[in-house]
């Protein structure tokens, strides 16, 4: 169980509230058309910040918020999206996009009927915070509303539906095309976000139509129906109209990257990070850090990360989905996918690929590439090396310019080198061979058979001097010059 996992259930324990059902609608089928993409196969919702797609920051938003069952209407380059939401909510196809209104009725063979409250929100605001969705959620509750709107007040409200109210409670929702008189001057706008009794959502439904200036099914529209039927409809002002930034547009999507990475990298500053460069660490939602870890300049840390206490990370490394112990270093590289344990130190320039795991202590120098290996406490490669699919012991030395030649062009093998082994720079290590511990291969070999424990193996042109021959060979040079 993950941390956001384990906090839901906390809350469904404790939480009075949380005998009420609740679901969550996610409207994620429009075509995003002003990210000017010429793909017809990738959705809005789909494209990265600090690579994680933007529909995953609104899943995780509502699974802290305490919702029971989330369902994500998909449409428009689904295929992406449906990945991305599949295992963790029900997908609901709208196959032609008439609107958000038209969106949300697509949930209805799920939901409709259902006794409980439902929050409809858009799958490309990824700065909402699951903390602001619960405070929505219990003010709905507290004032026993039918319909909750989250509003924020806009220094610039174009394209936003506006907020009409009368005596305090919101009386109508009216979009931007369909703006008469004094509605102009409405600041206060629809961030796009309801909490809605979900009986009374699904049975407004079908009396909202397309007569409007887009020709669309509104789902805004729903507001003044639940205010004709007499139901109490209010509107929840959000303090940081931030967090409502909707993503409609390749600009808007490299400024709420910057918002996230501002967010994220403050939490872990707070927590006992130095960043030394914030606005040069760009590190995803995921990643955990220890106290007294330094992030320099230049760094990416990125997908499901773990990087120990009293670290060195950086300046310009690159680190995906791997595991870093404390006390490790890590100075211009690249790792991906795999482990480095307690006090190792990699770099700089070195290259750690999938499935590798670089023991306590061990060392990994400038232009050493690592793949598959698992590579022992305290040994070193110190430069210039490929290693790949190979076992190395403990406290072996990889001299500089050692090859394992793992791949036939078809097939890939498997070496392993062992304990205290010393192998000779300039080694070439024909997979698959096995080298035993205390082990020394003398410099420049080329390795095609297996070496035993304490053995010596030379492999290479045994070397013939001849005296005054260089000399000889210059002057015969000399005399076919002069001719
Ligand atoms: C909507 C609101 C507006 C609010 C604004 C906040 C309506 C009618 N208006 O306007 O009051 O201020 O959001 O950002 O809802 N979608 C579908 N299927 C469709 C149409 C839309 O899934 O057929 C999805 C879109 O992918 C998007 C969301 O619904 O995630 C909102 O639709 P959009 O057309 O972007 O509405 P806005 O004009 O932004
Ligand atoms: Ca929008």
């Amino acid at each position: 169980m993950n941390r956001v996992t384990l906090r839901v259930y906390a809350r469904r324990l404790y939480n009075p509230n949380m005998e009420k059902n609740r679901y969550a609608v996610i409207l994620a089928a429009g075509k995003g058309s002003r990210m000017k993409s010429k793909r017809d196969d990738v959705s809005k919702v789909s494209y990265p910040i600090l690579g994680v797609p933007l529909l995953r920051y609104v899943m995780d938003a509502l699974s802290a918020c305490g919702v029971n069952r989330l369902v994500t209407i998909l449409g428009f380059g689904g295929e992406t999206s449906k990945k991305i939401a599949e295992g963790r909510s029900e997908i609901v196809w709208q196959k032609e996009q008439k609107g958000s209104g038209h969106a949300v009725m697509m949930a209805a063979p799920l939901l409709e009927g259902k006794e409980g409250e439902t929050i409809v929100c858009c799958g490309d605001t990824p700065l909402l915070r699951g903390e602001t969705l619960r405070n929505l959620f219990e003010f709905h509750e507290k004032n026993h509303n039918s319909l909750t709107i989250l509003t924020f007040e806009a220094q610039n409200p174009k394209g936003y539906g506006r907020i009409v109210r009368e005596n305090g409670l919101v009386q109508a929702i009216v979009e931007q095309k369909d703006l008469v008189g004094e509605q102009h001057d409405i600041t206060e706008v629809n961030a796009g976000v309801y909490v809605f009794s979900n009986k009374e959502l699904f049975e407004a439904l079908k009396h909202i139509t397309t007569d409007n200036a887009a020709g669309e099914y509104y789902l805004t529209d729903v507001i003044s129906i639940f205010v004709k039927s007499g139901l109490k409809v209010d509107g929840y002002k959000a303090y940081d109209p931030i967090e409502m930034s909707g993503i409609n547009d390749r600009v808007q999507l490299a400024s709420a990257a910057k918002a996230m990475q501002r967010r994220i990298n403050e939490n872990l500053m707070l927590s006992g990070v130095t960043i030394e460069d914030p606005d040069t660490a760009y590190i995803g939602p995921c990643v955990e850090i220890g106290p007294d870890t330094v992030i320099k300049a230049n760094t990416h840390l990125l997908g499901e990360t773990k990087i120990g206490e009293e670290c060195i990370i950086g300046p310009n490394s690159y680190v995906e989905d791997s595991t870093i112990g404390d006390y490790a270093i890590v100075s211009f590289s690249h790792i991906v996918e795999s482990k480095l344990q307690r006090g190792s130190q990699i770099g700089p320039f070195a290259r750690i690929r999938r499935g590798s795991i670089v023991r306590e202590k061990a060392h990994i120098g400038n232009f050493v590439e690592l793949k598959n290996t698992d590579f022992g406490n305290g040994s070193k490669a110190m430069h210039l090396s490929y290693l790949g699919d190979i076992a190395v012991g403990s406290s072996v030395n990889i001299g500089c310019g050692t090859i394992v030649a793992n791949y036939d062009g078809v097939n890939k093998f498997h070496s392993e080198i062992g304990d205290g082994s010393f192998i000779g720079s300039g080694s070439t290590i024909i997979s698959p061979i096995k080298i035993g511990s205390e082990a020394f291969v003398a410099a420049g070999s080329t390795i095609t058979d297996d070496v035993q424990a304490n053995d010596l193996a030379i492999a290479r042109g045994r070397q013939v001097n001849k005296p005054g021959y260089a000399k000889a060979l210059r002057e015969r040079a000399m005399a076919k010059k002069d001719k």
